[in-house]
């Protein structure tokens, strides 16, 4: 065990509570929380000291992060499970980087698809321009591109409308085609390995909808484009080879939204608001990178993280963006850190005891207040909660943003502060209670208080602190894997369901169930086809 670990875990028995610490520093604003880029993060509300944090930085240096920082930005081959290089970062650098023409190239293409969709010169199979691009891709092949074009329906240049289909459930991809004309629909199949089964049955069924609709054959490239790093499987579909854009080995899914996966996010801002999205990660990687580690945002967000998850064991983490234009924040972060971090092995393969990725989960405020928050408030289990906000809105509801800005300011307060036995009887006292019933009443209005949170602030959602926020949390999910030694980079743990799908299908296919199953999945899949005959 690493001795800067041994002292954080000895350090955790003296923890302090939130309240005591900001009567014993009144100052804790200034010293724990620091501006990077267009972000501002409040740390304070943790229950961390100076000398938490030089632990947690002493553990960073002790886990090699400098070294591996380096190898990120050099592109190495750090994703060893599947001897693959990560370069995502070179994808936002400005040139020259080595994947720089291969990149450029791609950005040109992407220039003059937008370009030829605003402008209607890139027509459908009657003439019609395209009124409507329907994203079809799942996993790292949508949920950044559906946050983001989400996010930024302010800075649309244009009237087409982005549509995602993900799921296998066909209900989305039904309820999607019903609102569109074939004639001007465009279908963008995103898929790295384009061998994934919902993007191909969705991919499948819609090019069926198409040729249903009066679609020629040899009209079909005018609705059909990929981006993929598999072209020749691409090309067997039928996609034609100009309509085909790279996805590189080099990128995972979950850090590919800065590649053409970003496509749709170019038709709908344009490519100047696609490069200003780029330049906003640019500029998040050039602080990772660059600055001390005491002063490094991803660097603090990751080791504050840790210290929660691995020493005051709280496991989960709640992301609560108080900006109705960040409601796929959430889902987005759940895929970017658990499906990198939620490992069970290190790098060597041996089995790790300690605590990986958080359990992440979100939603927008104030919805989440009147769902889940009872239990981050009152609940046995405490839950860390990232509060994200922006202080000039889109609109001119002032009233709106003003209630907003104080409910999440409310919130992460009330869940630092608390309030103990003594004020809420004085309370019910004065609400007009008697003794008896305030002494009822009392423990459940109870709050333990004491419970952490970050903030994070910016002036406004755009293109560029958007680029920033989510290679924050791109560099904070690194820095954790790195000190927990596991590979960020793989997802071993999703291909297990998808294998054993495949004799369920076959079952189900042919009505029949398997005898050597497990009675439950039996008796399930019985069940089920007996059903589906009725
Ligand atoms: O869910 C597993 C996964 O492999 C993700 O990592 C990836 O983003 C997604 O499936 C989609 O994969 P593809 O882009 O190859 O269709």
């Amino acid at each position: 065990m690493k001795s800067s670990w041994k002292k954080l875990a000895q350090h955790a028995q003296q923890v302090v509570s939130l309240s005591d610490l900001f009567h014993q520093q009144p100052d804790r604003f200034t010293q724990f929380s620091l501006q990077a880029g267009p972000l501002l993060l409040d740390y304070s509300k943790n229950n961390i000291t100076a000398e938490t944090i030089e632990h947690l930085l002493e553990l960073a240096i002790e886990s090699e992060l400098p070294a591996w920082r380096k190898r990120l930005f050099e592109g190495d081959q750090i994703n060893t499970t599947e001897q693959r290089a990560v370069q995502h970062t070179a994808l936002r650098a400005a040139p020259p980087n080595k994947m720089g023409a291969e990149i450029n190239a791609q950005l040109l293409k992407m220039e003059q698809l937008c370009r030829a969709l605003h402008t209607g010169d890139w027509c459908g199979y009657h003439g019609d321009a395209i009124k409507d691009v329907v994203v079809i891709g799942i996993g790292g092949s949508y949920l950044g591109s559906q946050l983001v074009c989400d996010a930024l329906q302010n800075s649309r240049v244009t009237d087409i409308k982005i549509h995602f289909v993900a799921n296998v459930d066909a209900h989305c991809l039904q309820q999607t085609l019903a609102q569109l004309t074939p004639a001007s629909c465009l279908f963008v199949v995103i898929s790295k390995s384009f061998n994934t089964q919902e993007t191909l049955l969705n991919a499948n069924t819609a090019l069926h909808w198409l040729q249903q609709a009066g679609c020629p054959p040899s009209d079909v490239a005018k609705h059909f484009i990929a981006i993929t790093s598999n072209a020749p499987k691409a090309m067997q579909f039928g996609m034609h080879e100009d309509n085909i854009f790279s996805m590189w080995d080099w990128v995972g899914g979950r850090y590919s939204v800065w590649s053409c996966v970003g496509l749709p996010i170019a038709i709908q801002i344009g490519m100047s608001g696609f490069r200003e999205f780029l330049a906003g990660a640019a500029s998040m990687d050039e602080h990772f990178n660059t600055a001390p580690l005491e002063q490094n945002m991803p660097v603090l967000m990751a080791l504050v993280g840790l210290w929660n998850n691995n020493f005051l064991n709280y496991q989960q983490l709640a992301v609560l963006p108080y900006d109705q234009r960040l409601q796929h924040l959430p889902t987005y972060l759940q895929q970017l850190d658990m499906e990198s971090n939620g490992k069970q092995v290190n790098r060597a393969g041996e089995t790790i005891s300690y605590a990986t990725g958080p359990i992440l989960f979100g939603e927008v405020g104030t919805n989440g207040q009147h769902a889940f928050h009872q239990l981050l408030h009152q609940g046995n289990h405490i839950v860390p909660c990232d509060f994200i906000a922006f202080a000039q809105p889109a609109h001119n509801f002032t009233q709106h943003h003003e209630a907003l800005l104080a409910n999440m300011l409310a919130q992460s307060q009330a869940l630092m502060v608390g309030r103990n036995q003594q004020q809420t009887m004085k309370l019910l006292l004065e609400q007009g209670k008697t003794e008896q019933q305030a002494q009822q009443l009392a423990p459940h209005m109870v709050f333990s208080g004491n419970r952490p949170s970050n903030t994070i602030i910016a002036d406004r959602l755009d293109a560029h602190t958007l680029g920033a926020l989510l290679a924050a949390y791109e560099h904070k999910v690194f820095v954790q894997g790195v000190v927990w030694d596991i590979n960020s980079f793989d997802q071993m743990g999703v291909e297990l369901g998808k294998t054993l799908s495949q004799p369920l299908l076959t079952c189900l296919l042919q009505s029949d169930t398997d005898r050597s199953l497990d009675s439950s999945t039996s008796g399930l899949l019985a069940e089920l086809n007996k059903r589906r005959k009725n």
